[in-house]
């Protein structure tokens, strides 16, 4: 009965989305466990592109149960544009599966992350100000609005009203916004209920019965490791655990449940957002690889800073989620760069050498990476199919990162498209 959990290894947009989908295909169930739509997974079938924020990836494989977990903070609005939007296209949506447990963003919460974020000026963490914080601040507060409430108009409205109460003062230049109105947020609301009603169900029952019975279920991660609120690179985070353990949580299973974990990492590192990021490249260079791995945010448009793979980071997130298997993609992009640097340590501001992540945020905001470099490789990737059509230098790069991450390389991406995925021998 395998559980098996895709998560980001680095800072998000790792390619989780392409892994779960290959793997969704094979499996009896995919569950999302945490995060929401501040998310943006590509998945690529022959010439279709499909971005999916709040729906699993697993969608695609329609008879089979994808599932919104408890863990996962939706926002209706966004939830039903994406339902109508694969509707459009012919998606058979039965499978589709909502937690009843799951929490709701709410109009409130938009307008209190901008807000924070304002405030917070020349400080700010660089949300995608999806409300994604601010919900679960209210999920932790115990006035969260969840998807159960939905149902019951009496209930709902009584919710909101609480929840409303408090945000009043920090909400001042919208007060007069219709968007605030008790009755119509209630009215509003309920009708995103009737809409979803017939999705919503216990999902931590559903997963638990497909996996006595011998099922595998794909936990799917959002975001990435650094940028788990208890183990990434706090403040400049976001407001939910993306690591492994957390899918026992958002998803309703015990650890028991869960047989491997796969970490994704792009074959260098990115990261959308503020923050530090030891190994940015922040130079011609760095525009170079953004450019030829299409580096720009599929929720926000915005562009993504780039820089060598940290394998100090990788580490510590192979540390943190217990990778069993690390899924390496966009191998290649580093085509015809020249030497390639991996950062294997990195350098204090007092000249100390670390070979792990510092725990201490002003010790990480002064690290200076030391690299070893290796040799590139000229040769175009995207056709390759088979670990040993891969160039010399390109399997001592995989090499080399499975060995100081000391967790086997199993999946290597060579392309967005869902054949470009090569597995290799253990
Ligand atoms: P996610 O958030 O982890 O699912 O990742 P995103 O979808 O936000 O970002 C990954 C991007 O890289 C998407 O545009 C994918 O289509 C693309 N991608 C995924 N794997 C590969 C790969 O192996 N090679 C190339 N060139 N692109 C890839
Ligand atoms: P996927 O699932 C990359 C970043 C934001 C910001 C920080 C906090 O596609 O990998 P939030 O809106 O969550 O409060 O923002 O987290 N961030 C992501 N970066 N990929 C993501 O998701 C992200 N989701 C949030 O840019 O720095
Ligand atoms: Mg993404």
């Amino acid at each position: 009965m395998p559980g098996i959990v895709i998560v980001g290894a680095q800072w998000g947009d790792e390619g989780k989305g392409k892994l779960v989908d290959l793997m969704a295909e094979k499996a009896d169930g995919v569950i999302r466990y945490q995060g929401g739509n501040n998310a943006g997974h590509t998945i690529v079938h022959g010439d279709v592109t499909w971005k999916f924020h709040l729906i699993p990836s697993g969608i695609l494989y329609s008879s089979k149960p994808c599932m919104i977990g408890n863990g996962v903070v939706i926002d209706p609005v966004v939830l039903t544009g994406e339902l109508d939007g694969l509707k459009g296209r012919g998606v058979d949506l039965s499978g589709l599966k909502i937690s009843a447990n799951a929490h709701l963003i709410m109009p409130y919460h938009l307008m209190l992350d901008t807000a924070g974020e304002a405030r917070l000026g020349k400080l700010q963490i660089g949300t995608t100000r999806r409300g994604i914080g601010p919900a679960y601040m209210d999920k932790a507060a115990r006035l969260g609005i969840r998807v159960q409430d939905l149902l019951d108009e009496k209930i709902l409205k009584k919710k909101i009203a609480a929840a409303l109460a408090p945000k009043k003062a920090q909400l001042r230049d919208w007060e007069k916004d219709p968007a605030l109105d008790l009755q119509s947020m209630t009215e509003e609301y309920l009708a995103y209920g009737n809409r979803i009603e017939q999705y919503i169900t216990d999902t931590a029952k559903l997963v638990h019965e497909e996996l006595k019975g011998g099922g595998t279920i794909i936990f799917e991660g959002a975001q990435g490791a650094m940028l788990d609120i208890d183990h990434g690179t706090y403040p400049f985070v976001t407001s939910s655990n993306p690591i492994a353990g957390a899918a026992c949580v958002g998803a309703g299973v015990g650890p028991l449940a869960i047989n491997e974990v796969w970490g994704v990492a792009k074959a260098y590192a990115t990261r959308v957002g503020a923050g530090p990021f030891p190994t940015e490249l922040d130079n011609e260079f760095g525009e170079t690889l953004r450019k030829a791995g299409g580096e720009f945010g599929t929720t926000t448009g915005r562009p993504r800073r780039t820089g060598w793979l940290d394998l100090v980071q990788l580490k510590y997130a192979a540390r943190i989620n217990g990778f069993s298997h690390l899924a390496i993609t966009k191998l290649d992009v580093l085509s015809g760069l020249g030497d390639l640097k991996l950062c294997t340590s990195y350098k204090t501001n007092t000249g100390a050498e670390l070979d792990d992540f510092p725990y201490h945020q002003s010790v990480v905001h002064h690290l200076e990476p030391v690299y070893t470099t290796l040799p590139g490789w000229d040769e175009d990737l995207t056709k390759v199919r088979e670990e040993k059509d891969l160039p010399d230098a390109a399997r001592e790069y995989l090499a080399f990162i499975a060995h100081e991450v000391e967790v086997p390389v199993a999946m290597v991406g060579v392309g967005p498209a869902r054949d470009q995925m090569i597995t290799m021998s253990a």
